[in-house]
């Protein structure tokens, strides 16, 4: 069984896990920067690249203690390379090429939403590893930078079906907290109220329900949102409001994966990435899978937001198919996954 040393950098968590070719997490640790972002209820990017640096030499270290790991007990290093914020990556990509070059190990540069896409299958000493799919299976994956939805084909083969055409699902959850004053990052929040309210309360629309494509919009329903501040100053209970808005974003959701799934007559779907750990978006796609007899998976909640672990899997799984990067290995802060 090989062991891959997963490096998170690309936004504002830092993260380090050690993985098992199977899937199954020995340990995952992560310095979290949500205090340091939090005055300005969103990531300031220089101070996310200082964090990281002062972070990661220190994380790597207590992870191989923790779990009494040896170098020569580790087959490679993943690293997120793509896409993310800039200098932020660097600070990941430098740490792993030192690593890789000092211990003589292999280099595997991952993009971000691979590793979103293969976190659905992690687990630990909580919950078992399932194991990879056969494919064909569609991937929805959800964050605060993303919202894309994949049909993977074969073994790291993506084809891109729709993405959203302006905020990501995360972004509509953080901007929404933002205006009606919840904390940062904006989902957790959001989520928690709307379990005691009303959804039906206010009509908030669905972004392009319409269009026939499997692409989504977030950018109506925030505005909406803005409007009803405006109409609505005095409300101090947020509950319905957080109910109807949540359920505006997990309608469209659903809804495009329904149509996707139902046009390519694929069996099984994943959801990953922040916001799939939202329990509302958890039940309907519960629901769907039943109400359509498919398979349906969703990563453990501790895997869903941004973490190390999900790097390393993608990277054990390069490796298991004989790829790998070499020194020249760069950063993007903007690159597609798949076609
Ligand atoms: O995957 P992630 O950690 O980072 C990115 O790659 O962007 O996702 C973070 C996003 C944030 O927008 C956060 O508000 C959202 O995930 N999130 C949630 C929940 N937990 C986190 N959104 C809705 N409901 C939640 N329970
Ligand atoms: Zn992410």
């Amino acid at each position: 069984m090989t062991y891959t040393l997963g490096i998170e950098s690309s936004c504002d968590d830092t993260s380090v896990a050690l993985v098992r070719g199977d899937g199954f997490v020995l340990r995952t640790l992560t310095a979290s920067q949500d205090l340091a972002h939090q005055p300005f209820g969103g990531v300031v990017p220089e101070i996310a690249g200082r964090h990281h640096l002062e972070a990661l030499v220190p994380l790597v270290n207590d992870l191989l203690i923790q779990t009494q790991t040896s170098w020569s007990h580790i087959n490679g290093i993943a690293v997120t390379n793509r896409p993310g914020l800039i200098g932020s990556l660097i600070v990941g990509l430098v740490t792993a090429k030192t690593l890789a070059f000092l211990h003589q190990k292999k280099i595997f540069g991952t993009h971000h939403i691979e590793g979103h896409i293969v976190s659905a299958f992690l687990g630990d000493e909580k919950s078992a590893p399932t194991p990879v799919w056969s494919e064909p299976y569609i991937s929805l994956v959800v964050s605060g930078g993303h919202t894309h939805m994949y049909l993977v084909e074969k073994p790291g083969s993506y084809k891109l079906l729709g993405k959203t055409k302006d905020d990501a699902a995360g972004e509509a959850f953080d901007k929404f907290a933002k205006m009606m004053g919840l904390g940062y990052p904006g989902g957790v929040h959001v989520d928690r109220l709307a379990k005691d309210g009303n959804k039906k309360a206010y009509d908030f629309p669905r972004g392009m329900a319409k269009d026939k494509s499997f692409h989504f919009s977030f950018s109506g329903l925030k505005a909406s949102a803005q409007r009803w501040r405006e109409q609505h100053p005095e409300v101090q209970d947020l509950k319905d409001v957080s109910a109807s808005y949540q359920e505006a974003i997990v309608d469209s959701l659903i809804d495009k994966l329904d149509e996707a799934l139902r046009f390519y007559n694929i069996k099984k779907f994943t959801i990953s990435g922040g916001v799939s750990a939202n329990s509302r978006l958890r039940e309907r796609a519960e629901h769907l899978a039943q109400k359509r007899k498919l398979q349906f998976i969703v990563p453990p909640l501790r895997y869903c937001t941004d973490n190390a672990a999900m790097i390393a899997y993608a990277g054990a799984l390069c490796m298991a198919r004989g790829e790998e990067s070499d020194f020249n290995l760069k950063p993007f802060a903007r690159a597609d996954l798949g076609s």
